[in-house]
C-alpha cells in the first residue's frame, strides 16, 4: 500500500506536507493513538478539505456515519463554531472513547455519538432535510446503503462527502485477493452511482484515499 499522498509525486507530496495544519495536542494525541492501535481515521489532508467545505457551506447541521475515536467529529464540528454534529458508531467501546475525546475537546454541548448500527438509519426524531453537510465513513460495503438511507436527511444544497472511495487506488486496478476485488467492485459501482444520481452533482477528489464530494439538487 502506497502512502497516504499516493496519488501525487513524491516531490509534490513533499511540497505539500509543508502546508498542512498545526493541531492541538488533542488531534495529536489522537492520530499518534490511531497509528498505534491501527484504527482508521481520515487522512490530515482530506479531513482539512472537509472542514474547508464545512466551513465555506457554513454548515450548522452535520451528520457522520462512522466515529471511531471522534477524531473526524472533532474537525467538523470546529468548522463552525456553532455547528451541531451527529455521529452514528456501532462499536460501544469506540461510542466511549469518543465520547472522552469530544468532551476533552469540550464540545459535548454540540456533539453527540449515538450508538446505533448506521444500517438502521437515524432515530425518528430526526426529520428528513434537517442537515446541511452529511460524511459517510463507517463500512466501506454498505455505502449504497447509507447513501439511500441518509441521503433523504441531507436539505437541498446540501453536501456529502464520503471517504475511501478510491480505496488506496484498488478501486481502479483490478486487486487479486478476492475480498479486496469484491470490495473495489462495490465502491466502484458505489462511485457510478453517486456520479449518474439524478439528486446529486458529484465530483471525486484523488486525496487521501480519495473522497467524493456531491451537492444535492
Ligand atoms: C473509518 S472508521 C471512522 C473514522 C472516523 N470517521 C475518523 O475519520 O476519525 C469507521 C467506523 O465505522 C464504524 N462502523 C462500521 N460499521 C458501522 C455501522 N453499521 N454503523 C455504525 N458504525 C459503523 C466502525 O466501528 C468504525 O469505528
Amino acid at each position: 500500500m502506497a502512502s497516504e499522498y499516493m496519488y501525487i509525486t513524491p516531490d509534490a507530496a513533499a511540497y505539500v506536507k509543508k502546508f498542512e495544519w498545526q493541531r492541538d495536542q488533542l488531534l495529536l494525541r489522537l492520530e499518534e493513538e490511531a497509528r498505534r492501535e491501527r484504527i482508521p481515521i481520515i487522512n490530515l489532508d482530506s479531513i482539512q478539505v472537509l472542514q474547508q467545505l464545512a466551513r465555506i457551506k457554513g454548515a450548522q447541521t452535520i451528520l457522520e456515519i462512522g466515529t471511531a475515536i471522534g477524531y473526524s467529529t472533532i474537525w467538523l464540528a470546529r468548522a463552525n463554531s456553532s455547528a451541531q454534529v451527529v455521529s452514528l458508531e456501532i462499536d460501544e467501546r469506540m461510542v466511549v472513547r469518543a465520547r472522552g475525546n469530544i468532551n476533552e475537546a469540550g464540545l459535548s454541548d454540540r456533539v453527540q455519538v449515538i450508538h446505533r448500527d448506521a444500517t438502521l438509519g437515524l432515530p425518528e426524531s430526526y426529520a428528513e432535510g434537517s442537515f446541511d453537510f452529511i460524511f459517510l465513513d463507517a463500512s466501506k460495503q454498505k455505502y449504497e446503503q447509507y447513501l439511500e438511507l441518509y441521503l433523504p436527511y441531507l436539505r437541498s444544497e446540501g453536501v456529502l462527502v464520503v471517504d475511501n472511495v478510491l480505496f488506496h487506488g484498488l478501486v481502479f486496478s483490478q486487486p487479486s485477493e478476492p475480498r479486496q476485488a469484491w470490495i473495489a467492485e462495490r465502491l466502484d459501482q458505489f462511485n457510478q452511482k453517486l456520479f449518474h444520481h439524478p439528486q446529486l452533482q458529484t465530483t471525486i477528489l484523488p486525496i487521501g484515499d480519495g473522497i467524493s464530494i456531491s451537492i444535492k439538487n
